[in-house]
């Protein structure tokens, strides 16, 4: 079979770690997708010395991947609103189908963004966008399909748990343990996303339009962060026998669905208070299938790229499928408009 050809913008975190895990595991995707997966051009302002794309061709604009005719899907990994969304629609427009890592943009855009797709009959797919390595996304369109779901929660954001991990158990200041989470790479650009849970909420937006099939509201996603948690308040949750997690949480309520990402105690012993460091984890509670957990780094290089690459290998099968089967994969189904609750 033909090669898929990827076209890679953004050479960041993710971007090194995507160009690096394709090169590495090049022979075990393409035995177990039946073709090989090339990466056809990659776009980024600078190189990256996290990766090796010597013999690559690498471009300084990022929209000759976009309009690049032997760019089957591109993925985007530069991050941000305006440009991305540009990038994203530019891509669509010609025809390819989109990997993207971009929660806020998925969040924010992706109602217009999807639409889009849906006119060109191409994919949009966002797995790496939430809860880094975890396949969250895809528990909730394959494995847990046939549930209704009535409630989901989860640590989603690397960053916070990683802070708030370090202040319990070393008591380290605040600001010293984000320093380092920027240093690992798990933090946004702008670390006030991670700190006052705007990327939380993003993923739980996310998370919810797959969940309960509604349009993706943001703007309804109640959002409050850690910064103001001091050192003292963690100590007080865990002497009253508690951990102090940062939770994304959607449930139905009512008519509606509420969104809700804020500090929460969490009783020692719950599967969710062992969760440290930069793990994440979601727990879904399906009407079949009861609670079902999962866990795994919800953040970095490698771990992130790990569900990108999933998701490329996702559009690479359905490639040569008839439209009626492409479509489930990308898209969330917007026609079913349960109200979200503020
Ligand atoms: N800043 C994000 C986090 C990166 O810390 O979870 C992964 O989405």
């Amino acid at each position: 079979m033909k090669p898929v050809r990827v076209g890679i913008c953004g050479l960041g975190t993710v971007g090194s770690g995507t160009v690096n895990v394709l090169v590495r595991n090049r022979e075990e995707i393409a035995r177990r997708l039946g073709r090989s997966v090339e990466i056809e051009q990659i776009g980024a302002r600078r190189d990256n010395p996290a990766c090796d794309t010597t013999g690559m061709n690498v471009t300084r604009d990022i929209f000759d991947v976009a309009n690049n005719p032997d760019v089957d899907v591109l993925v985007e990994l530069i991050g941000g609103y305006d440009t991305a969304k540009q990038l994203v629609l530019t891509a669509i427009a010609n025809g390819k189908h989109v990997v993207t890592a971009n929660k806020a943009l998925i969040a924010e855009h992706g109602n217009e963004i999807f639409a889009a797709a849906r006119e060109q009959g191409v994919i949009v797919a966002y797995e790496a966008g939430v809860a880094g390595g975890i396949p969250a996304i895809k528990a909730l369109r394959e494995g847990l399909s046939a549930n209704k779901i009535q409630w989901l929660a989860g640590i989603i954001n690397g960053t916070g748990n990683f802070i708030l991990t370090e202040m319990r158990d070393k008591g380290s200041p605040f600001a010293d343990v984000l320093k380092q989470a920027q240093e690992l790479g798990y933090a946004e650009a702008d670390p006030t996303f991670d700190v006052e849970g705007i990327d939380a909420a993003h993923k739980l937006t996310i998370l919810a339009s797959n969940a309960f099939g509604i349009p993706l509201h943001f703007d309804k996603a109640y959002t409050e962060g850690i910064s103001a948690i001091t050192p003292r308040d963690i100590q007080y949750a865990t002497e009253l026998g508690y951990r102090m997690k940062h939770l994304g949480i959607a449930r139905r309520r009512g008519d509606g669905v509420e969104l809700r990402v804020h500090p929460t105690l969490v009783p020692a012993k719950h599967l969710l208070a062992s969760v440290d460091g930069v793990m994440n984890a979601v727990l879904m509670e399906g009407d079949a299938v009861g609670q079902t957990l999962y866990y795994g780094p919800g953040a970095g290089s490698d771990a992130t790229a790990s569900a990108v690459i999933a998701d490329i290998l996702d559009v690479a099968r359905l490639l040569d499928a008839p439209t009626a089967a492409v479509a489930p994969l990308g898209f969330v189904e917007s026609d079913q408009q349960i109200p979200v609750l503020p």
